[in-house]
């Protein structure tokens, strides 16, 4: 069978500052790189953050391997803690700026649109020591930050966005101690969520003011979308369900996608007596911040059922307090990572997008597959095959093609990752690029799944599925 993308259609790979560029010449730090300098025992194989994937010095020879393999977008992070070098007043980083505008220029002069995003979890330590996200005073930090990033870089780069997956470090830092400094308090989580998605509605209005004159400049925020799938009909569990999806995905959608805040989130919160503190400019903010397209990250659905044992009211409250993830029996799993692979739910949410939110232009902004042990799969020239990449590619193209087809506005696919990259604690354990890193000389290797991209735009855009890949 095959399948054919439009002719414009974006295909290219993302990355983040913090997961490419190493800590060369930053004369800030970020709760990452600060988490590993504390406690190296918490990342795989202790290795932190400060070379990761040398972008710093590489980032010349990485767009010819982008242009060589035909793609034609691209997705970065600035780091907050490389181009600003006094995070209160402003100043500007002169060696960070440079950095970025010969980068950009670079990007730029290959014709590949680039999305730059200005916050991929990176919150300075400096002001995480002030409270991070719940402090209003970050927020006002983080715009005048954007804003001196629109005015360094606004006439090479069209495409902004806000934040990367705003509700992960909220997962991350406030609820699952996934990520320093691991909090465990589900109403600071819940104002520092607030916070974020007013920091992201003011720098979007600031940024339409900015280039009101010029439509090519567009901005938006990258969200990644974990669709809710009740166990079953029964009415607790599609109400479990219901809730999960208001606190990890509509809280972010209806609000920066419509400008609302769902009124059963708001009910929600109100009886728990945790809603966030808020003015009613913040309000106004966020109903009047109109992103122009939006990115969704999409690696696994969530699987929901009621709770089984009741809830202790004694115990602090957390989102438990609602539901419990269910093992669905015929689930399919990424072992390397415990993700759930499930590529119809890339319709699913095309669908979601056409019906309930004005139908928005969106590019599918992250998909991958991360790996352990490649090397397994590297035959004698030295090129890793990594055919289970391609096959898990073309079923997440297959449906994203059909929800296409009934319409849906998506006009891209970006692959995480393009060289293998860094990660937050999992370090270099699994490995997501199209292009393979040898840590300890840096060499680039393009994978199978490098040509095979390269291969699309060659044939038109369109792909063969083989028969039987489609479940
Ligand atoms: C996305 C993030 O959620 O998933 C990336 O935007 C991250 O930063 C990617 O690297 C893969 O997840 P992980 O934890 O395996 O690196």
């Amino acid at each position: 069978m095959k399948i054919q993308f439009e002719k414009n259609f974006w295909w290219g790979t993302a990355i983040s500052g913090p997961q490419s560029e190493g800590i060369f010449a930053k004369s800030n730090l970020n709760i990452m790189d600060y988490w590993y300098q504390q406690s190296p025992e918490d990342f795989h194989n202790q290795m932190g953050p400060e070379i990761a994937s040398d972008m710093y010095h590489h980032y010349n020879s990485d767009i010819k391997i982008m242009q060589e393999l035909n793609l034609n977008s691209y997705r970065t992070s600035i780091q907050w803690t490389r181009l600003i070098k006094n995070i209160k007043t402003g100043e500007i980083d002169q060696e960070g700026y440079q950095f970025y505008r010969a980068y950009f220029q670079k990007l730029h002069d290959a014709n590949i649109k680039t999305i730059v995003n200005l916050y991929h979890f990176d919150m300075p330590i400096e002001l995480e020591n002030i409270g991070g996200w719940t402090n209003k005073e970050v927020v006002d930090l983080y715009v005048k930050y954007a804003q001196i990033a629109f005015e360094c870089f606004g006439d090479i780069v069209d495409y902004w966005a806000t934040f990367n997956e705003p509700v992960v470090p909220i997962e991350g830092c406030y609820l699952y101690q996934w990520y320093y400094p691991k909090i465990v308090d589900f109403q600071k989580g819940i104002q520092a969520g607030f916070n974020t998605i007013v920091a992201h509605a003011k720098t979007v209005n600031l940024f339409h003011k900015m280039f009101k004159h010029n439509p090519n400049k567009k901005i938006t925020v990258i969200l990644n979308l974990t669709p809710a799938y009740p166990k079953d009909q029964q009415a607790e569990n599609v109400e479990a369900a219901e809730i999960r999806d208001l606190l990890f995905n509509k809280a972010f959608l209806d609000t920066m996608v419509l400008g609302t805040f769902p009124d059963k989130l708001v009910e929600l919160l109100k009886q728990e007596n945790i809603l966030p503190f808020y003015t009613t400019d913040e309000i106004e903010a966020v109903k009047d911040a109109r992103i122009d397209f939006l990115g969704v990250n999409y690696y696994q659905p969530s699987r929901i059922q009621a709770r089984t044992i009741p809830w202790n009211n004694n115990d602090p409250i957390m989102p438990a307090k609602w539901f419990e993830n269910y093992q669905w029996p015929e689930r399919r799993i990424n072992p390397y990572r415990g993700w759930e692979i499930h590529p119809q739910t890339l319709y699913e949410i095309g669908i979601n997008i056409k019906n309930n939110y004005n139908n928005i232009p969106w590019i599918v902004s992250e998909n991958g597959m991360g790996v352990e042990d490649e090397l397994r799969y590297q035959d004698s020239n030295g090129q890793i095959n990594d055919n289970y990449r391609i096959d898990f590619i073309k079923e997440h193209l297959y449906w994203l093609n059909q929800a296409i087809k009934q319409g849906s506005n998506c006009f891209g696919y970006q692959l995480w990752t393009f060289v293998d990259c860094w990660s937050w604690a999992n370090s270099y354990k699994n490995r997501y690029g199209i292009v393979s890193l040898d840590l300890e000389t840096q060499t680039r290797t393009i994978k199978k799944s490098g040509y095979w991209f390269k291969e699309i735009i060659e044939n038109n855009n369109v792909i063969e599925i083989e028969e039987g890949l489609i479940k």
